[in-house]
């Protein structure tokens, strides 16, 4: 059966609301209309507890944003730091009532992910790890029912150069495409609710990669698998080439499921340290980057216009200024440390009310 084909025979799960965006007419401030109110589906941002105690951020998430995703504190590396006995949500709980109290979405982000986990579940034999397995899962997904709205239930699995799926302890328990499905099936079983979503990196700027997902989707749909949603990261880079991202979307859009554009940034950094781009240049093009992502996420069907999330709304806040070869100088989001609307913020305004 073909990929086409493939859209037929899907039962696309129930949307969340197929579009969030307020319908109050709103008032463009810093001449930026907010972006919740202008992107189909949602808007949304990474968060963290630090951020819902800082004023600035507040006031710009409640201006533009109408989904939150946890940016690690709903993570193994988080709620196992204590051990599979001693869960620890408190975090994600407080995270849930803001999105809650502010009417915006909770995106789960992630129930299983290759580079997390190991600790917990070491030594654990066969029986033991299956109950822990599918018990993180059940209790994690079963009490955020009803305050999650989506998951991300397995992240990265594909191995960077697209050569195959990456070997975890995940894999070396059920499978490659086993914990995948197992994952998905005990999320449906926890949440018969929520959106389940497959999410991954480097799909528009590695063409290997973005093929080997496509090829394991194919696979998981046919399998009966409950995928229901496809993340794409999009933490990209100013140097894809024309056309390449347009033309990954493309081929993602033909399942025919929702498509969330789950991690948007664009850091102005390049490997090469001979490279003396200016920044301007280098802003010209990540506007270029991003305006053919958003043009082509706005050419999707609606249904298929889940949501769309950048990591983080200002400079300060993403994680490549946390990084140890952060120069100070990286834009790769929406807004500046101040709060004012960078290029992104406008090519995505641009893109949204086209
Ligand atoms: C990153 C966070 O931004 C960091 O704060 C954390 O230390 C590590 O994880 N792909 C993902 C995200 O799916 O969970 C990662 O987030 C970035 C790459």
């Amino acid at each position: 059966m073909n990929r086409r084909a493939l859209l037929t025979s899907l039962a696309v799960a129930p949307l969340i609301a197929g579009c969030r965006r307020s319908a109050v007419a709103s008032t463009p401030r810093g001449g930026l209309p907010p972006l919740r109110t202008i992107t189909p589906g949602a808007f949304g941002t990474c968060v963290q507890v630090a951020n819902l105690t800082d004023p600035a951020w507040l006031d710009l998430a409640r201006t533009h944003v109408s989904q939150l995703t946890p940016e690690w504190e709903m993570k193994m590396e988080y709620i196992l730091a204590d051990g599979l006995d001693r869960l620890r949500l408190d975090r994600t709980d407080r995270i849930a009532r803001f999105a809650a109290d502010n009417g915006m979405a909770l995106h789960g982000h992630t129930l299983i992910w290759y580079s997390q986990g190991q600790e917990a579940f070491a030594g654990l034999d066969n029986a033991a790890f299956d109950r822990a397995f599918d018990g993180y899962i059940a209790t994690v997904a079963g009490h955020y029912r009803g305050k999650v709205q989506s998951w991300d239930v397995v992240n990265e699995p594909i191995l960077d150069d697209g050569s195959g799926l990456r070997d975890c302890h995940w894999s070396r328990r059920y499978g490659q495409d086993g914990y995948i499905r197992r994952a998905f099936d005990e999320a449906r079983i926890a949440d018969p609710e929520a959106v389940l979503f497959l999410n991954e990196y480097n799909l528009e700027g590695v063409p290997a990669k973005g093929a080997q997902f496509l090829r394991l989707v194919e696979r998981l749909l046919k399998a009966g698998c409950p995928l229901q949603g496809l993340g794409t990261q999009s933490h990209l880079w100013i140097d894809i080439p024309d056309g390449q991202i347009a033309a990954f979307m493309h081929e993602l859009a033909q399942f025919g499921l929702p498509i969330h554009v789950s991690e948007l940034d664009v850091s102005l950094r390049t490997d090469s340290a001979l490279d003396l781009r200016g920044q301007q240049y280098r802003l010209s093009l990540q506007t270029a980057r991003v305006t053919e992502l958003a043009e082509v996420y706005m050419r999707l069907p609606a249904a298929q216009r889940f949501a769309f999330t950048t990591w983080g709304l200002r400079d300060t806040d993403s994680w490549y200024r946390r990084d140890d070869k952060d120069d100070g100088k990286d834009r790769p989001l929406p807004f500046d440390a101040a709060g004012q609307p960078n290029p992104m913020a406008r090519a995505l305004a641009t893109a949204f009310q086209t």
